[in-house]
């Protein structure tokens, strides 16, 4: 007061001074404030899944999520149909840098090409080995690459082998357990008017093809690529035995001629429309095949798949789960995720939902699972048996070789012999890069 009365020009400074620091007190309030409505604002964690996943995805699990985690929401984009597809664009959004994906919903044969890219959170040291005794073995080594671990399995997956119970019956037959009685089977069905085709695969040129075709590989007791030695199989005569086999359904008329362009839902559809006595698929169809509006409701079985005279079955083991990817924003929000969908209640609704194997082990025995689902017993049988597709990091351009030669054998654009002997070299070059 003094001063200013004394040096009457600084009043002016120090009105100016009272203004600036009200200017800044407001500014920094304003920025305040503007946190915490941030920080209140929902952070949304995206993932891509096939289009039948997400149904079950949304209705089975992410309500309840959202509601017991209100600052998380959960966008399920919906993609393609066939794995590698969905694989692509996962791909592709990996490598422009900056993925839109903070989830990673995988398939299990993705993981060695994911970590190894270094897409993915290693999320070894976020579980114990406590924790992990909770799910099936092969399912949590299917998360791995390099003994670290990557994914957390959500549900398993194995091929199934379904026939026609009531026709079986009518005709006082067993199911078949090998090829050859599977060809016998359809025609005596086909020929005495009960079902028009007798089997039904995928042949189209995708990932479902390898899949299925790993199964009749093991029946014929040939292999792909052996995972230790990198030795691979295609040329030798047990796979031309496979192909020749598969061929052979189209060519005596037991497999309709469009089976070669056909994926999962299609065979489905054919299945459940009563058109064929058999089906080679994933337990996603058993609830589908019983539901109300199936002409097939209550008259199905399921088996392991078939084998060569003198030979083991194999199923195809599948199965998906979620991983986190390394350039999300949100890394600590879609662990919250990953351990709440990958925990038994969310599971359990998920399986009831949608008929899957669990990954987790104690819903095998689950008195809900197993009262909503008789087949069961059956089904944790085939998975004991499931073989793995060759988990090496170039399995995307192995399976791709595959099934290209595979197809062209297929649909009769190359002998097998011609065609494996082109796969398996391709292969082997692919190898040693
Ligand atoms: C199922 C399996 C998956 C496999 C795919 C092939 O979704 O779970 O592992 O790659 O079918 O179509």
């Amino acid at each position: 007061m003094l001063f200013s009365r004394r040096f009457p020009f600084l009043s002016i400074f120090r009105f100016k001074r009272w203004r600036f620091l009200a200017v800044a007190i407001a500014a920094l309030s304003s920025i305040l404030i503007s946190w915490a409505v941030m920080a209140q604002q929902p952070v949304t964690l995206r993932l891509l899944m096939t289009a039948p996943d997400a149904q079950p995805w949304r209705e089975a699990m992410v309500a309840e999520f959202e509601q017991k985690y209100p600052n998380i929401r959960i966008e399920v984009v919906e993609g393609p149909n066939a794995t590698n597809l969905i694989e692509d664009l996962y791909t592709s959004a990996f490598l422009l840098g900056d993925s839109p994906y903070d989830l990673v919903n995988m398939d299990v044969i993705w993981t060695p090409k994911f970590a190894a890219a270094g897409w993915l959170v290693d999320l070894t040291d976020r579980v114990t080995p406590e924790q992990l005794e909770g799910f099936s073995t092969v399912d949590i080594e299917g998360g791995k690459y390099n003994d670290r671990l990557y994914r957390l399995p959500l549900r398993s997956d194995a091929g199934v082998f379904y026939y026609r119970k009531d026709l079986l019956d009518k005709h006082g037959l067993q199911p078949p357990e090998t090829f050859d009685e599977l060809m016998e089977q359809s025609k005596l069905l086909q020929e005495s008017g009960d079902v028009p085709w007798g089997y039904v695969w995928q042949g189209r040129q995708y990932e479902g093809l390898a899949a299925m075709f790993v199964e009749v590989l093991e029946g014929f007791g040939g292999f792909w690529v052996n995972p230790d030695t990198l030795e691979v199989g295609l040329d030798r005569p047990e796979t031309i035995n496979a192909i020749n086999w598969l061929r052979s359904t189209v060519s005596e008329g037991v497999s309709p001629p469009g089976v070669t362009t056909y994926q999962e839902e299609e065979t489905r559809r054919f299945f459940q429309s009563g058109q064929a006595a058999f089906l080679r698929s994933w337990p996603y169809v058993w609830p589908l095949a019983n539901a109300d509006d199936s002409e097939i409701k209550g008259k199905i079985g399921i088996k392991p798949m078939l084998h060569a005279q003198g030979q083991e079955s194999g199923a195809c083991l599948g199965g998906w789960g979620l991983a986190i990817s390394k350039s999300s924003r949100h890394q600590e929000e879609a662990w919250q995720a990953v351990q709440f969908f990958s925990s038994v209640e969310p599971q359990r609704n998920y399986i009831l939902e949608a008929g899957y194997v669990p990954s987790r082990k104690v819903l095998f025995s689950d008195p809900q699972v197993v009262q909503k689902f008789p087949h069961y017993p059956q089904l944790l049988e085939i998975v004991g048996t499931a073989v793995l597709r060759p988990p090496i990091a170039q399995y995307a351009q192995a399976s791709d070789i595959l099934q290209r030669y595979l197809s062209a054998a297929l649909t009769n654009r190359m002998s097998p012999e011609e065609a494996m002997r082109a796969a398996a070299n391709e292969t082997r070059t692919l190898l040693k890069t």
